[in-house]
């Protein structure tokens, strides 16, 4: 209950600060960061992209998948920051209506678990030496992280097409 709380509160201060009001004020500014959401969904997706293919032995084979995890690193750092603050950007633009936006928490939990789950058991399966690992257990690690975030997208995606109502947005004693 406390919880709700304070997520609506936080919600209601970004709703009304300065980059929101003026990201949502303007005609061009959202449209403008969404495009940076895109682009750090574009690098992101590559880099899982590579790092799943050469856990699943269908590529990138004449490299290891720590070395390969080395060299994508800083992109994979890099474009998940640009997703975290443009994401935070779009949000505060409506982020009461996110509140009651059933599409945008599953989002969050898929983001929550993609985000520990790669910077914990995934990386350390990378990171460790070929044969090391059975190749069953590196092909189930891929299928998981290829599926929690899938699941971001889908959940990003689907926020435009869920409509918020009233009664979600209040804390009511449920
Ligand atoms: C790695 C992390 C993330 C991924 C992969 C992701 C993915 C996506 C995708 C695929 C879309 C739909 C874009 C479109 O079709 O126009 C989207 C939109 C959006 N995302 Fe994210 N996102 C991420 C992080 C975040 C975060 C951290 C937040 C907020 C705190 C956020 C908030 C939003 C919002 C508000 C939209 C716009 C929905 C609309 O069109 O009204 N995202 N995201």
């Amino acid at each position: 209950m406390w919880l709700k709380a304070l997520l609506l509160s936080f919600c209601r201060w970004c709703n009304s600060s300065f980059f929101g009001h003026g990201i949502r004020d303007s005609v061009w500014l959202f449209p403008f960061v969404e495009i940076f959401h895109l682009i750090g969904l574009g690098v992101l997706g590559g880099t899982l992209l590579v790092l799943n293919l050469r856990l699943l032995g269908l590529g990138f084979r004449g490299e290891s998948a720590s070395d390969l995890e080395k060299d994508v690193r800083p992109w994979m750092v890099g474009s998940l920051a640009l997703m975290l603050g443009s994401g935070f950007l779009l949000f505060s633009t409506e982020a009461v209506k996110m509140y009651g936006n059933w599409a945008f928490r599953w989002k969050m939990i898929f983001l929550a678990s993609a985000i520990v789950y790669t910077f914990t058991l995934y990386r350390k399966v990378v990171r460790s030496e070929e044969g090391r690992i059975a190749t069953l257990w590196r092909v189930v690690v891929a299928i998981l992280s290829v599926l929690l975030w899938t699941g971001v997208g889908l959940g990003g995606r689907a926020i435009a097409y869920v409509t918020t109502s009233a009664s979600s947005i209040s804390i009511s004693a449920r």
